[in-house]
Order: structure tokens, then C-alpha cells, then sequence
């Protein structure tokens, strides 16, 4: 696709009135002379956490921590890609968008691209018409029927019912102009091995189209039905335009729900997908089986910062919300996991055949944290009464437990787990091997050396329990430097980054903001990890906003607190001499932050 220029998207989001465009959709208060509050349009609340910069045109929610500027807010609202959110927001504040001038051979591959995606289209439309249309689709239609499924979900998500001949789709594709080239590039047509002549992949099947997340026809799945000894489902080959590890199953219809919920629902199937929207519950996906894979989380993250997994209770369910839980960990933020308890054995269709909605919805508004449901799920069902048995619930446990950085959830299953399996607490905790380093780390008082890749703030599986305690304190300073920017400026120039601030991602944020104070938000890529902390900054919360300087004293004083904190223990681990003079420049600053206080609880009173 030909994509607009560079200057065209600066002149966009220049013309944007950030307060209209998201007056829209919330409404604002103005909290401050750069800020306006509201509701978060993006989850459901009742006192605004949501706040926009309309001078940096950036939005951030301190609550389901949205965070973007002017497209990303159409692209979640609109539910649109970037170009259409260009495209919106051009069309609203009268911007002329100019195409980039294409390279012949870009030119070329975009257009053969879209051919496919043309004949994908038409194959779509011409599948759904049999099924509703042709005497042969019958038994398909009865069958839809018998599964409960409507006629207008089902036309809605575009299923559709491939003809028994050999060559349908082929003649009605060459009529149109395709070459057998294009139907083969698009997985619609396979090869003989003996004649080598090709014929239609699909034949006698109920046709579900994969699209893209802007609804764009990829691929096929078909399901065979009644006794037919084909595989149950098969799909459209990898191709040039379909990528199974890519797709999500109704990501297109799903997605303005999802950012409305707050969460998307993922099911195995493409039936439990359907049946799940027929009953209301229109933020629900399919991942297509249980191999979930580190893209389809990429898209899922997109959706919404919540996923509940409606998947199979079974072990391939079950290895695959693992899995699920592994990716989502490394994301920042991660993605927030948690598990709707199926009936054994029953998929989500199933359930809405059997029960209608109610019970599918009160599950998963009954969702329980993945962490939780694991843990429970391992004491439930592990043989307690061996010590091999045991031995094989705390390795559950540790691929659970063990990633998770320190928490009352975290502290509060160990103990549970600990009482089940008859051991103390501390002992469990040796056994679950993240928490070893953890302590070895804490312990030792040094900053960890590999706190993150540099830039990506730590997420819960890469830093030490002691860094997990500091960066909030250290976001939270910085946070200060933006409403007092002169004291910050002065604090920010003093900081000894490496020795002050303990995280790679606060440092490389204390030295952003250096250059960036009074417009935090500038001068980063649209996929620079900064980013969303550096919107947050840029609209400010009400703590913030009360700041004074007597408060940035505190806080101050207390970065250097922690540091001679680090320091004294660091040398005390390493037994390199005399630490009097750390000690007595503690204490001095202790004196500090005592008078600091009194200062302030003063001007409170
Ligand atoms: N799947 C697949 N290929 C198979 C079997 C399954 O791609 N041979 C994928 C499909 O996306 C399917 C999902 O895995 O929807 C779940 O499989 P399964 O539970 O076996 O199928 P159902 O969705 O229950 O199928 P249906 O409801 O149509 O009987
Ligand atoms: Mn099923």
C-alpha cells in the first residue's frame, strides 16, 4: 500500500485539536494549565484517571495505563490502523495527506498483493452466497443450525460453504480474470502430484475467512463434516499474504469492544469465537488451536491489556496459557493473563448450545488471575501424598511462581502452597528458582548487572526484588522534574544517573528528560519503550500537580538516601574497608529529610 509522507502525518497531528478530538468521546475537565481530566474512554470507571496534554497532544489513563497520542487514540476509538487513522484525522481537521512517491518495484509487489487480496475478497463473498444460496449447501446449513449458530452472526463473520466440484472457484476466478499464478500465490488452489494440473484446496466445507485486523480476507479455514476423513479443519497455506501465526480469529470484529471492555476473550476455536459474539460477548477472538504463538500475544496486546483465556481445561489448553503467561511477562507493560474456569470438557460453544449466554458470561466476568488459577490448579490436581509427587507441583509451581516479581498475590499463593505441601514458606521459597536469585541479589544490595536490555524498562522477570522496590520511588521523582521544572532541571543535571537510579529504563528516562523537560514526549520513536512512561509525565497526576518544592526535597533526599543505602551494603558485602564516611553522610542526610518533613507537614497545617 503507498503510504503517505512523513510531512503529511506532521501537519496531521499539528492541525489536531487534542481537546475536541477526545471530547468526543469523554468529557474533559481542565486540572491544570497543560492538563484535562476525564473517565477513561478505554475501560470502565467511575472517577476520571484519565488525562490529556493538549499542548503535546498526548493522552495517558493512570488506571488501565492507555497511553498514546492523536492516532493512536482514532486507532483505538475507530477502531482503524494508523494510515486510517491518518485519514480520519486529516478528513476532520482539513489536512491534504500526499502520497511518498513509490519505488517501481514496490509499486509492483503492492499491486500483486492486492490482486490476491481481491480474489481473496471476491472468494469470500462467493462462499458465503453458496452457503446461504445453493441446494448442496443444505446439509451445511442444517448443521450451522443444529449448532445453534444464527444466520446473521454467521453472515456477519462471513462464513460461507465451498461447492463439492473440483474446479468452481477456479473457473469462476479465471471468468474474472485471475490466472491460475494468482489462485495457487493465495492458497485457493492445490496441485495434482500426478497431472500436476491444479484444482480448488476447498471442496465440501464450511468456509470461515481469516482476516486481518482491518477485516481484510487472508485466508480460509474449512471444516469437513458429518463422516468425511479429511482432517477436521484445514487451512490456507502460508503465503505471501497469510500468516496463521499472525491471525487472530475475529480480531477485525473484536477490537472496539475490546478497548471498550478493557480485556479481550481468546477461545481455541472459530465456532466458540461466533458463538461467544451471538451472545453478546463481541470482545471475544479466536488464537485457532492451542499453539498460541509469540505474534498472535503481539496482536492480542494490541486488542486490549487484558486477555482472559477461555481455552480448553485440557493439557493442550493448559500448555498453552503457559506459554501464554511466559511472552506476557517479557511484554511492558505486560500483559495482564487471567483464566475463565471452562466446565471440563466443554468449549465455549458447547456451553452457549447447551446453556445459552448467561453462563459463559458469568464466567468470564468470573475470570480468575492466571497465577492463581495455577497454582490452584496444581495443588488440586497433584499427588500430594509422594515426595516425586510433590517434587512435580513445586516445578508447577516455580513456572509460575518463579517468574513473578514480589508481591502480596505472590506472598499470599506461596503461603497457600506451602501449607498444602506441608513445608514453611522459606523453605518453598528456596525451591522456586527466580526467588533464589532474588534474595542472592537483594542480599548482596548491588544493582543488578543485567537489569533489562538497555532502554526496556525491567519487566517482572528481569530485575531483583530490590530494583522492583526502587523504580516506582525513581519514576515518581522524575515525575516531580516535570511539575517543578526549575528545581528539576538543577536535581536532573546533578544526578549521577548510574549511581542514583537503579533501573537501565529510569536512566535512560532521567537522561531523556535532561533534553526533554519541558516537553517530555518529543523527540522519541513511535516504538521507543520511553514513550508511554514519557506521556504519562507529559499529562501528570493529581499527586504531582500538588507538588512543592518542599515535597521534591523529600524525595530527593530520599534518592540519595537509597543510594548511600546501596553503597554502604555494596561495600559491606564486598568487605572493602571503611564505610564511616557513607555512614555519617547517611546520617546527614537523614537529618535533612527529618527536617525536610517537619518542613512540610508546616506548610500543610
Ligand atoms: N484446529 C485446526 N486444525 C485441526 C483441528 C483444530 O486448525 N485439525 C483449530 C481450529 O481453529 C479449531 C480449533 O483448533 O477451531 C479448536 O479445535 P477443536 O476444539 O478440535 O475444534 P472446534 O472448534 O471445537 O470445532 P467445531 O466446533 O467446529 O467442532
Ligand atoms: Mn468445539
Amino acid at each position: 500500500m503507498a503510504r503517505y509522507t512523513a510531512d503529511s502525518r506532521d501537519r496531521v497531528r499539528d492541525a489536531v485539536d487534542m481537546v475536541d478530538l477526545v471530547s468526543s468521546r469523554t468529557e474533559l475537565r481542565r486540572a491544570g494549565p497543560n492538563r484535562l481530566t476525564g473517565l477513561c474512554p478505554f475501560h470502565e470507571e467511575r472517577t476520571p484517571s484519565f488525562g490529556i496534554n493538549p499542548v503535546e497532544k498526548v493522552y495517558h489513563c493512570f488506571g488501565c495505563q492507555a497511553s498514546g497520542d492523536a492516532f493512536t487514540f482514532v486507532m483505538e476509538t475507530e477502531g482503524v490502523d494508523f494510515k486510517g487513522s491518518l485519514e480520519v484525522l486529516a478528513d476532520r481537521y482539513k489536512v491534504a495527506l500526499e502520497l511518498e512517491q513509490e519505488d517501481p518495484r514496490d509499486a509492483e509487489t503492492r499491486q500483486r498483493r492486492e490482486r490476491l487480496l481481491e480474489l481473496l475478497e471476491r472468494t469470500a463473498t462467493f462462499y458465503v452466497r453458496q452457503l446461504w444460496e445453493s441446494a448442496e449447501a443444505r446439509g451445511a446449513r442444517e448443521y450451522l443450525a443444529q449448532r445453534g449458530l444464527d444466520e446473521a452472526t454467521l453472515r456477519e463473520f462471513r462464513v460461507g460453504y465451498a461447492p463439492s466440484a473440483w474446479d468452481t472457484v477456479l473457473n469462476g476466478s479465471r471468468r474474472e480474470g485471475f490466472g491460475n499464478r494468482e489462485l495457487w500465490d493465495c492458497g485457493l488452489a492445490q496441485k495434482s502430484e500426478r497431472s500436476g494440473r491444479i484444482y480448488d484446496r476447498f471442496r465440501s466445507q464450511i468456509m470461515f475467512p481469516l482476516a486481518d485486523g482491518r477485516g481484510r480476507v487472508r485466508g480460509f479455514a474449512g471444516r469437513t463434516m458429518g463422516d468425511d476423513l479429511r482432517p477436521k479443519y484445514v487451512n490456507s497455506p502460508e503465503s505471501d499474504v497469510f500468516h496463521k501465526r499472525r491471525t487472530l480469529f475475529g480480531a477485525d470484529l473484536a477490537r472496539s469492544a475490546a478497548a471498550k471492555a478493557g480485556f479481550v476473550v481468546a477461545a481455541e476455536g472459530y465456532t466458540d469465537v461466533i458463538a461467544m459474539h451471538q451472545v453478546g460477548l463481541r470482545n471475544c477472538i479466536g488464537i485457532m488451536g492451542t499453539a498460541l504463538t509469540e505474534e498472535q500475544i503481539g496482536e492480542l496486546a494490541r486488542l486490549a491489556p487484558e486477555v482472559r483465556l477461555a481455552l480448553d481445561a485440557d493439557s493442550a489448553g493448559q500448555e498453552a496459557m503457559l506459554r501464554a503467561a511466559r511472552v506476557a511477562q517479557r511484554r511492558t507493560p505486560p500483559l495482564r493473563l487471567r483464566v475463565v474456569a471452562l466446565p471440563a470438557g466443554e468449549d465455549p460453544a458447547d456451553l452457549v448450545a447447551r446453556t445459552g449466554g448467561d453462563e459463559i458470561q458469568r464466567l468470564v466476568n468470573e475470570s480468575v488471575a492466571f497465577v492463581r488459577f495455577s497454582v490452584m490448579r496444581a495443588l488440586g490436581t497433584g499427588e500430594l501424598a509422594s515426595a516425586e509427587g510433590r517434587d512435580r507441583v513445586i516445578d508447577q509451581l516455580s513456572a509460575v511462581l518463579g517468574p513473578m516479581g514480589p508481591s502480596a498475590e505472590r506472598e499470599e499463593l506461596r503461603r497457600i502452597a506451602a501449607g498444602r505441601l506441608d513445608m514453611s514458606p522459606e523453605l518453598l521459597e528456596q525451591r522456586l528458582p527466580r526467588g533464589r536469585a532474588q534474595r542472592e541479589q537483594a542480599a548482596s544490595g548491588a544493582p543488578p548487572a543485567a537489569a533489562g536490555s538497555p532502554g526496556k524498562p525491567p519487566s517482572g522477570d528481569s530485575g531483583s526484588a530490590a530494583l522492583g522496590r526502587r523504580e516506582p520511588t525513581e519514576r515518581s521523582f522524575l515525575a516531580l522534574c516535570v511539575e517543578l521544572p526549575e528545581l528539576g532541571a538543577k536535581a536532573l543535571a546533578e544526578l549521577d544517573l548510574d549511581a542514583d537510579l537503579t533501573s537501565a529504563f529510569t536512566r535512560r528516562a532521567a537522561s531523556h528528560l535532561r533534553e526533554h523537560l519541558a516537553a517530555p514526549s518529543a523527540g522519541l520513536a513511535d516504538d521507543d519503550p520511553l514513550l508511554a512512561f514519557m506521556r504519562e509525565l507529559a499529562v501528570g497526576d493529581e499527586r504531582s500537580a500538588r507538588a512543592t518544592p518542599a515535597t521534591f526535597e523529600i524525595e530527593r533526599l530520599q534518592l540519595t538516601l537509597a543510594r548511600l543505602d546501596r553503597e554502604i551494603a555494596a561495600a559491606r558485602a564486598a568487605e572493602s574497608g571503611d564505610v564511616s564516611d557513607l555512614a555519617r553522610r547517611r546520617s546527614e542526610a537523614r537529618e535533612r529529610l527529618a527536617g525536610a518533613l517537619a518542613q512540610a507537614m508546616d506548610g500543610d497545617a
